[in-house]
């Protein structure tokens, strides 16, 4: 492919890994991950998740970046280059992935913003102990109009900053939250760690029981990495469109990809140690994260500015996910079906809202409503994407470079990268050989066996 001077470039190197970095840390580091970790057995599983990001997340982060770069197009239109045929349908499957992320995405995004009002309200400062936290988020995930309310703001602010276009909409916002979330989260740390009893949380989170280790773990460990780090449904090759061909893949990549183990490590150092002290359960579920820190939260001093600050960190994180995965939406349709930027995110953003909807009353109005196997709507949109979309699609992604199109064509796209630890090599073999069978495998597992034997 030649470089296309028509399409819209990255402002800088530094641009490029911040917005991938700000798709990739959000909501899956700070709500996701420890309540994934807390119900599945703490080390345990944060020890698979670790495994998962080297093995599969790394170089599947390098793929889908140079097939965006290669193609210089949407997932979709990349997929026709690179895949052609019966192909194509991986972009697809990345865009059907992205609109369905965002319809529970945004309802967490929404708690986010509640937190915020409650914060600067002063609705949290009444919290002293964990029961009036546990007693607070109750009441508000079960109130619908409060559900819809901030969900439908979420996903209004999400569709201002993409009417504005890739490089000022999206650039401007990563660069400040970063350092400031990281910040926040070694305060949190400090406050947790010197509560007393805090030493259980450590030893549950960081010394691993091995027997703890079950294909459960297994695969949602799995579906966490995919999610955590926006892969399998052409986030990063969208972000890869817009990158220029001086810039270097492998060690942007892996910047990214550190960035975001190390927020998803550091929240949990903030949350679980809390949780041990103040007698909470870590089997807590999605309510974990909005549980317990307004409870760290008023055991410090100025506690509502540093939890005002936090949720507001939290909802730009939130939002610069958010971001990335309508940016997937929006791409198709304005490069494939030539509809105008503005109206594409419109008809994305009301969709997505009205999809949403059941979503947002899963904790409440909508809660003894069961789809497939007993799960809440909010729960199948969960599985649905992270434990079959996202990994099946990184699956298909690895198996069209490296048989369909073939590594060869694609591997100067690492040029600018010099090194000498042959880690284009390694990365062509993982990428050829080890990602394909292990996702295979686990896909297989749960796919088949495990539906036909229950
Ligand atoms: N990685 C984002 C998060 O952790 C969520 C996301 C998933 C974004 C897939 C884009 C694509 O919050």
């Amino acid at each position: 492919m030649t470089d296309n001077p028509k399409r819209e470039q990255w402002g800088s190197k530094l641009g490029f890994i911040l917005a991938a970095a700000g798709s990739a840390v959000g909501l899956g580091n700070i709500w996701k991950f420890p309540y994934l970790a807390g119900e599945n057995g703490g080390a345990a599983f944060v020890l698979v998740y670790l495994v998962c990001i080297v093995i599969l997340g790394l170089p599947i982060m390098i793929a889908e970046i140079v097939i965006g770069r290669h193609t210089e197009k949407d997932p979709v239109g990349a997929f026709k280059i690179i895949g052609t045929g019966p192909w194509s349908l991986v972009g697809y499957l990345g865009v059907a992935a992205g609109f369905f992320i965002m319809t529970y995405y945004s309802v967490v995004g929404g708690w986010t913003i509640g937190y915020l009002v409650k914060s600067l309200s002063g609705a949290l400062c009444s919290i002293t102990s964990s029961a009036d936290s546990e007693q607070l988020f109750a009441r508000f995930i079960q109130s619908p109009w409060e559900m819809i309310l901030y969900h439908f703001l979420f996903i209004g602010a999400t569709v201002g900053v993409v009417i504005f276009g890739v490089a000022g909409g999206i650039e401007r916002f990563s660069k400040i939250i970063m350092p400031v979330l990281f910040i926040l989260l070694i305060i949190l740390i400090i406050r947790g760690l010197t509560l007393p009893g805090a030493d259980a949380g450590i030893r549950f989170y960081l010394n691993p029981d091995f027997s703890k280790i079950t294909p459960k773990v297994i695969i949602e460990a799995l579906g966490q990495c995919f999610f955590s780090l926006s892969l399998g449904m052409g986030a990063m090759i969208t972000y890869g469109s817009y990158l220029s061909r001086k810039d270097k893949i492998l060690s942007s990549s892996i910047k990214i990809v550190g960035i975001d183990s190390i927020v998803a490590i550091l929240s949990g150092l903030a949350i679980f140690p809390a949780v041990f002290a103040v007698g909470m359960t870590p089997e807590k579920g999605p309510g974990l994260t909005f549980n317990i820190l307004p409870v760290v939260f008023s055991r410090m001093p100025y506690g509502f500015v540093f939890a005002t600050l936090f949720f507001l960190l939290l909802f730009i994180a939130a939002l610069t996910s958010a971001i990335s995965l309508v940016q997937v939406v929006v791409a198709y349709v304005t490069d494939e079906k030539g509809w105008s930027r503005a109206r594409a995110v419109l008809t994305a953003g009301g969709l997505i809202f009205l999809l949403g909807i059941p979503a947002a009353l899963s904790f409440g109005t909508m809660k003894d409503v069961k789809i497939f196997f007993g799960n809440t709507y909010f729960d199948f949109m969960d599985i649905l994407t992270s434990i079959y979309m996202l990994p099946i699609g990184g699956l298909l992604i690895a198996v069209c470079l490296g048989y369909k199109y073939g590594l060869h064509n694609t591997m100067h796209e690492l040029d600018a990268d010099t090194n000498s630890f042959y880690l284009k090599e390694i990365w062509a073999f993982t990428i050829k050989y080890i990602s394909p069978v292990i996702l295979l495998a686990i896909i297989l597992y749960f796919g088949v066996y495990k539906m036909i034997v229950p």
